[in-house]
């Protein structure tokens, strides 16, 4: 329902071990050969790929159309790539707007309260769609909401009866305590919970906030990924009945040593770092600006903050998502196959946070542009 990141060339890998164990990632070698269109070779018989950059950065490095079982990557030119931003959010035209909608003044138009609307993500920022009707947004303390997008942009919906949403408040973000009940918990996630984490204690079937948790061995920590293994749970929530422990994903990693790391809980580091200048957005009059669905879209943080603000977001949000992949990768192959997390990084490390002024006009925020928020290579 929300709209995708796919306007970005989006490519989502998913790191797949293969049967016994990891494949190894290192740099192409002096004797190897290399066919010029050739990024990345595959070794089958090493299980390891071999990296090199292309000779120009307009390519991209992309796996070879075939469905063999283990593959080659070549440089190709990249297919250019329209937005499909929601209201709210910036446009050179209206092909970079969602729904074929207007684009003015660099800024995707929707649908104002009173017009009709099939789902809020054509409602303009401050509406959602009910009865096919753009209204005004549910304000914090008052009901009739059915799901978060209902409420204001900095609130959610405390779902307590499916059939009666007039027993359903919305509550600014973050406003329930540790172990406070909460009616809904999706994924293990509450916008409502203090660290936006829930759980439901099986003993009496209610869902409560937790409190933050974090991986015993370690963010990152390495980790078996054909086996069950504990190397990424978490400490233990013994408020819940029966004591609530969680993990980490158990990911292979773009390093020459083919070993498995586990994704951040949110008590890791990566987490908080990521949190941080999340709550900063959330707590931030511009979130009100965004159409409700992409009220916590980068694509609507950065048409409203500065450059150097929307790059930590970029960062600090890729960061998280990327840190078992990328761990322990060397340069070479994190030019060819995370090519947009290096980019990433260069515009929040040239953005720096020593340099505080107006800024701005740097080409490095068309560089986080592109979040290809790298996995895949399911290769079986
Ligand atoms: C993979 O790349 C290598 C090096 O360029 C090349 O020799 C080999 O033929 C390629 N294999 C396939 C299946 O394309
Ligand atoms: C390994 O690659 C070679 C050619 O590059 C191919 O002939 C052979 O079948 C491959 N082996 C496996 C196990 O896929
Ligand atoms: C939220 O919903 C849960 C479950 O219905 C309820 O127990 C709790 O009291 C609600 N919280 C508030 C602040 O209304």
């Amino acid at each position: 329902m929300a709209k995708s990141l796919s306007c970005f060339f989006l490519i989502l890998f998913t790191l797949m071990h293969f049967a016994w164990g990891c494949f190894k990632y290192t740099c192409k070698t002096s004797e190897q050969v290399f066919l010029p269109e050739t990024c990345i070779y595959n070794d089958n018989l090493t299980d390891t790929y071999y990296s090199r950059k292309c000779s120009d950065s307009k390519y991209q490095c992309v796996p070879d159309q075939t469905s063999s079982y283990q593959f080659n990557y070549s440089c190709s030119l990249p297919t250019p790539q329209h937005y499909s931003n929601n209201p709210g959010e910036f446009c050179k035209t209206s092909d970079d707007c969602s729904y074929a909608l207007p684009c003015k003044d660099g800024i995707c138009i929707g649908t104002a309260k009173g017009g009709e609307c099939q789902n809020s993500g054509t409602c303009e920022p401050g509406t959602y769609c009910k009865d096919n009707i753009c209204v005004p947004q549910i304000k914090i303390g008052e009901s009739g909401c059915t799901s978060d997008y209902d409420c204001v942009n900095n609130a959610a919906c405390n779902e307590t009866s499916y059939n009666d949403p007039t027993k359903n408040t919305c509550y600014l973000y973050k406003s329930f305590k540790v172990h406070d009940p909460v009616a809904q918990c999706y994924n293990g996630k509450s916008m409502l919970c203090p660290y936006s984490i829930c759980w439901e204690d099986f003993h009496n079937r209610v869902f409560y906030c937790t409190d933050l948790f974090s991986t015993v061995k370690g963010q990152g920590a390495e980790c078996n990924p054909d086996e069950e293994d504990d190397s990424c749970e978490s400490n233990p929530d013994s408020f819940f009945n029966p004591p609530y422990i969680t993990g980490g994903n158990c990911q292979c990693s773009l390093n020459s040593q083919g070993t498995a790391h586990c994704s951040a809980l949110p008590g890791d580091p990566a987490s908080l770092q990521y949190n941080k200048i999340w709550t900063k957005w959330i707590e931030s009059k511009d979130i009100f600006k965004c159409n409700t669905f992409s009220r916590t879209d980068s694509n609507c943080v950065k048409t409203y903050w500065s450059t150097k603000d929307y790059n930590a977001f970029v960062y600090y949000q890729t960061q998280l998502t990327m840190l078992n992949s990328i761990i322990g990768a060397e340069d070479c192959v994190l030019e060819t196959m995370a090519e947009n997390w290096l980019e990433i990084k260069n515009a929040y490390d040239g953005h720096g946070n020593n340099d505080d002024d107006s800024d701005g006009n740097s080409d490095s925020g068309a560089f986080a542009l592109e979040i290809s928020i790298l996995i895949a290579v399911a290769i079986y």
